[in-house]
């Protein structure tokens, strides 16, 4: 379990994933030892599509619900949310940073200074900067380098994976926050969230991608030479498959989804010859007996275009060989029968299912892939609270960046909302 060893007293981290399906907060306690699950609130919501907000009123509700219901779980007061963002409105691309350190050991301050660098290109004006990741940090002419602090020389230069949103999803998400009266700490990219959840350090090492196929969308992180290469979003997931199950077997959209989780199989050859379902009519027509194989010839195409797209995606971005530990698939929509085998055929690589690992308590409650991306961002949450202490306090970091980092704890009633209406 990952250890967070710059806190000096326990802190309560607090996700929000608002999932095209539904809306996960995770609270959990974060102290030197790791993480501790505190509660969990659950709640099916209908205001989001392909990943971004369409209806703020249920959004705000369903918020309302789930953070109810983990509140009363946890038994802790929440204030304050790390909420996920996801959406094709994602883009991201290489980015250097370079900056000046005169022959003396670097600092962390070195790596602030470099990073803002990075951060300091042109984006549209209807864009922001979500994220920038390092991938490799280079001392005069030492490439390759994971964490340059301590080392000497007169340039220090950065590679980021610079991950910019619409400005207009990322205020949808916050708006929809605040409107519960919470501050939003920060605001992640899902996969980058999932992908702290499932991945192992190895794996991370020796380059991995993780896929995250929820209901709307299915999301790909890529880690090669120990950082963040690439990041998408396809517009895709599970509920495709459940209109394909609905319009293929002409039943009802909450009968497809049911037929789907208890009979779908990604790959047909994997039925057998003599299964059968009973696919309820709709319209007043009876209910027949279908061979399941009709299920699964319905249901492989859809997996096999998501897989086939994230498999062009890599070679696109150069990748393919650059991820010697397969891939590690999450979200609820690889629960299904078959999606390794389908994703393996359909990728060419290595495949295995990611669920959340790495915390104490109530486990079971988020044990699901589905739960990657909540889980995720309190791990992500925890990381950066360490990290900030590490450096010497929230208000250090705010000040410093050219683009302010939020300030998890201590930010104030603006929050991250108030700084974009600032920026404008
Ligand atoms: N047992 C199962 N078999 C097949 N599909 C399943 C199963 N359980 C859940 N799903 C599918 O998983 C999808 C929801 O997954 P998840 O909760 O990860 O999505 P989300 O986070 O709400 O959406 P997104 O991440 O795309 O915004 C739904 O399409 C649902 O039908
Ligand atoms: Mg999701």
């Amino acid at each position: 379990m990952h250890s967070y060893t710059g806190l000096s007293q326990p802190e309560i981290v607090v996700g929000l994933d608002l999932g095209t399906t539904k809306v996960t907060a995770v609270v959990g306690e974060v102290d030197g030892d790791g993480i501790t699950i505190l509660g969990v609130g659950n709640v099916p919501c209908r205001g989001l599509r392909r990943g971004v907000v369409s209806n703020i009123e249920w959004t705000v509700r369903a918020i309302r619900e789930a953070i109810d219901a983990a509140q009363t779980m946890a038994g802790v007061e929440i204030t304050t949310v790390y909420a996920g963002i996801a959406g094709s409105h994602i883009r991201s691309h290489m980015s250097d940073g370079v900056c000046a350190i005169s022959g003396r050991e670097v600092t962390a301050h070195d790596l602030e200074r470099v990073l803002e660098g990075a951060r300091a290109i042109p984006v549209d004006a209807d864009r922001m900067i979500l994220h920038a990741l390092p991938r490799e940090y280079i001392v005069d002419t030492q490439d390759g380098i994971r964490d340059p602090i301590g080392m000497s020389g007169v340039r220090l230069q950065v590679r980021v994976n610079l991950v910019t949103a619409a400005t207009s999803c990322v205020q949808n998400v916050i708006r929809c926050v605040e409107r519960c009266g919470l501050n939003v700490a920060d605001v992640v990219l899902e996969p980058l969230a999932s992908s702290y959840a499932v991945l192992s350090e190895d794996e991370k090492e020796i380059g991995v991608v993780v896929i995250d196929m929820g209901g709307g969308t299915t999301d790909m992180l890529v880690y090669a030479d120990g950082g963040i290469a690439h990041t998408s979003v396809i517009p895709a997931g599970g509920n495709n498959i459940t209109s394909d199950v609905a319009a293929g077997l002409r039943t009802p959209m909450g009968e497809a989804e049911r037929l789907k989780r208890n009979y779908g199989c990604a790959l047909g050859r994997m039925i057998g010859d003599d299964e059968e379902i009973e696919v309820p009519g709709v319209g007043g027509h009876q209910a027949r007996r279908v061979p399941r194989q009709l299920l699964g010839n319905i249901i492989e195409p859809r997996a096999e275009e998501i897989f086939r797209e994230a498999r062009r995606r890599l070679e696109d971005a150069g990748l393919v060989h650059q991820v010697a530990a397969g891939v590690v698939l999450t979200g609820g929509s690889v629960l299904m029968e078959g999606m390794v085998e389908s994703a393996e055929e359909f990728l060419g690589m290595a495949v295995r299912l990611g669920f959340p690992v790495g915390m104490k308590g109530i486990v079971q409650l988020v044990q699901g892939p589905q739960y990657a991306t909540g889980v995720g961002l309190v791990q992500y949450g925890a990381e950066h609270l360490a990290q900030a202490a590490a450096r010497g306090g929230y208000h250090d970091l705010y000040e410093d960046s050219l683009e302010p980092e939020p300030a998890p704890a201590r930010r104030g009633k603006s929050g991250l909302w108030g700084w974009i209406k600032d920026a404008f």
